[in-house]
């Protein structure tokens, strides 16, 4: 290729694919893999990756330095409760920070941060180290030890990285709640973690305003017992309430002597936990999905490194939550682990202007933005003006991930915000995958809409309720056919959970609860959850838990939730509600309930309409029928409903 020659992906001639240009490909990381495994093809080396999975994440793990090798890569005897890299003994923590600050790294920059208010503050992975081992010191010396589950709600600053990463270098393990949530989520989160210990702040800066977290956070620990210490970081300066002998501000612990700056990163078994995250099922309460040191550390770095293509010279911006998985991937431990440059930005995305985002790509030379289709869509609305003014020429690749993008949004974020010359990687996975599991690479032809084929050493299907492969364009269940390094390894507190949900459905595969379809090409296509979880803004959200928090107001006696279609979230909820007797559903009322539910769950959780009713359709058994509601709300026919009670 002349060097003179724009680096360019093209429509293929009969417009369904965008393929890659040869500059893109030549210069891909998987490329130089395929080669230095002698294949032909990215195809070929995939066939190879699925029938050698073992060799393919074997080869991925001895990129990274591990304390003492496995005996095992992959243990299958106990399934389905997988180990891998096992008799291994490692730290995610010795990857991403203790292996760096030995060489040259110590002085790249690994992360850049700005505030709303447009603060900035800088690291080297040096610096991170040091704030890093400060906390993990204090936080030994108060007697956090391996194995504890410290839980974490902080706003989208450094620190909410930092914390993590000190838990995982002792050797304890973090339950990040996602800022957005409120009392009940993060009270039913701390008492399933059965948390001794709670960070979080004096609040956070979101579109200007103050999210009073230690609020939040004061409510919920009255709600249940098992926190005895707080630490608050100071984030925005605001008054709050100090409780003597329970809460402490970070800022004083780290200037006692305790907070030192030697701090050994402890070994642990590869199949130590690194963190729980909750997240919504299909029923009941959220499940406390537990992520593992080795497969998870193993699995992040290959795919960040293949999919997103890491280059040393980068700048990698994850524009998720790092309390998301999205964030703890590939905000936190990947990037690190790849030695990359992060970008993070506290706020909203069209704060104070609409062209927030763009200015701060430019201003930073991001080449590399990995966003959501929510996001898109809500920037979409204000026009190409805002993007344009902006010089986003250092973009090279894009990304989303969270829900299917729509073709429209797609090929905006492709044209006006990719320059017409950035792939973008549509990466499907979940919360409990841990990473990347449906994806493209730079090299792979890409149809808008779809996140294309598993990954290298990945094999999905879409098959029959009795497990039988569906045809092409045919509607069935996605399901993953082996292990892979960075699954969940259970459920806390519910290994029967962990079974029932993911391995029973259809025998001897994971069953991801999505509906999807394969097309002619290979190529998957995402329809939908298929059950009771809602997807708002790319967030999942149980109706169990909007459903719960609904009934815990005086007012109301029985509560349904549905997610129906909307433009800009993809899904919004709707609520059913049966008022208690002598109670009048008014105008006020559904505001009131609105409120209650922002209140206890968080304002992502906010229904957008409540509707009273009388009566809810159910089953013989008792449970609520939210397949009719949806269809009626939709006008569709509401389908076999012979189970109804009469
Ligand atoms: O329904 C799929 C959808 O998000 C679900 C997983 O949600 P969560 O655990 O919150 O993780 C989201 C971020 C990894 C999936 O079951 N989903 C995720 N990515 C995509 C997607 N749907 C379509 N296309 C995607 N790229």
């Amino acid at each position: 290729m002349p060097e003179d020659t724009p680096i360019t992906i093209s429509q293929s001639s009969d417009g369904t694919m965008y393929v890659p240009g040869s500059e893109i490909v030549e210069n891909a990381n998987v490329t130089a893999y395929m080669k230095q495994k002698g294949f032909q093809s990215y195809h070929d080396l995939y066939e190879w990756s699925v029938r050698n999975p073992q060799e393919f994440w074997a080869d991925q793990a001895n990129e990274l330095e591990w304390y003492q090798r496995w005996e095992k890569v992959l243990d299958e005897s106990n399934a389905p409760f997988y180990k891998w890299f096992v008799g291994a003994k490692t730290n995610i923590i010795h990857n991403a920070l203790d292996r760096h600050v030995k060489t040259w790294r110590r002085n790249k920059l690994a992360l850049i941060w700005e505030g709303e208010d447009a603060t900035r503050r800088t690291f080297s992975y040096q610096g991170i180290n040091r704030e890093v081992s400060k906390i993990a010191s204090v936080l030994k010396s108060m007697g956090v030890k391996r194995g504890d589950i410290v839980t974490i709600y902080l706003p989208r600053i450094p620190e909410l990285m930092f914390c993590m990463l000190a838990c995982a270098k002792i050797g304890a393990a973090h339950s990040v709640v996602y800022g957005g949530f409120s009392v009940e989520a993060l009270a039913d989160r701390i008492e399933d973690a059965q948390s001794k210990l709670l960070i979080t702040a004096d609040g956070g800066f979101m579109r200007g305003k103050v999210v009073e977290l230690k609020n939040i956070a004061d409510e919920a620990m009255a709600r249940t017992p098992s926190i005895q210490t707080c630490i608050v970081v100071r984030r925005t300066g605001h008054e709050v309430n100090m409780e003597s002998g329970r809460d402490l501000w970070m800022h004083d612990l780290l200037a006692l002597p305790i907070a030192s700056e030697k701090c050994e990163t402890v070994p642990v078994d590869s199949e130590e936990t690194l963190f729980i995250l909750y997240t919504s099922g299909t029923t009941g309460r959220p499940k406390g999905v537990v992520h593992t040191h080795g497969g998870y550390m193993v699995g992040t770095y290959a795919t960040l490194k293949y999919v997103f293509d890491i280059k040393e010279e980068d700048r990698w911006w994850c524009a998720a939550d790092p309390g998301w998985i999205t964030g703890h991937s590939y905000i936190v431990y990947s990037p690190l682990i790849a030695g990359a440059t992060s970008f993070m930005y506290e706020g909203a995305p069209n704060y104070p202007y609409p062209d927030r985002w763009w200015s701060m790509v430019a201003r930073y030379g991001i080449s590399i933005l990995y966003t959501a289709p929510t996001a898109i869509r809500g920037l979409m609305r204000f026009g190409e003006a805002w993007p344009n003014r902006h010089d986003l020429s250092s973009l090279r690749l894009l990304g989303t991930v969270g829900e299917p993008i729509n073709p429209e949004a797609w090929r905006w974020y492709y044209r006006v915000i990719g320059g017409e010359r950035c792939p973008i990687m549509d990466t499907w996975w979940q919360t409990e995958t841990g990473h990347f599991m449906i994806t493209p690479t730079p090299v792979v032809p890409l149809k808008p809409g779809t996140a294309t084929r598993p990954f290298l050493g990945v094999e999905t299907d879409v098959v029959h309720e009795d497990g039988a492969s569906c045809g092409a364009n045919e509607d069935g269940l996605l399901v993953i056919k082996r292990p892979w390094p960075g699954m969940l390894r259970t459920i806390l507190n519910d290994p029967e959970r962990y079974k029932n949900s993911y391995f029973e459905r259809v025998p001897g595969v994971y069953t991801v609860g999505d509906s999807a379809r394969k097309d002619e090409d290979g190529y998957t296509w995402i329809i939908g959850r298929l059950d009771d979880v809602i997807k708002v803004s790319g967030y999942r959200l149980g109706t169990a838990e909007v459903e719960s928090a609904l009934v815990s107001h005086h007012d109301v006696a029985e509560a349904a939730a549905i997610g129906l279609p909307h433009e800009l979230k993809g899904n919004a909820i709707h609520s059913f509600v049966i008022l208690r007797a002598g109670v009048e559903g008014t105008p006020q009322l559904e505001e009131e309930l609105k409120a209650h539910v922002a209140h206890e769950m968080g304002p992502i959780a906010r229904p957008e309409k409540i509707t009273f009713v009388s009566t809810l359709p159910k089953t013989r058994s008792g449970k609520i029928m939210r397949r009719v509601l949806k269809a009626q709300a939709l006008g569709q026919d509401v389908g076999d409903i012979s189970t109804l009670e009469s």
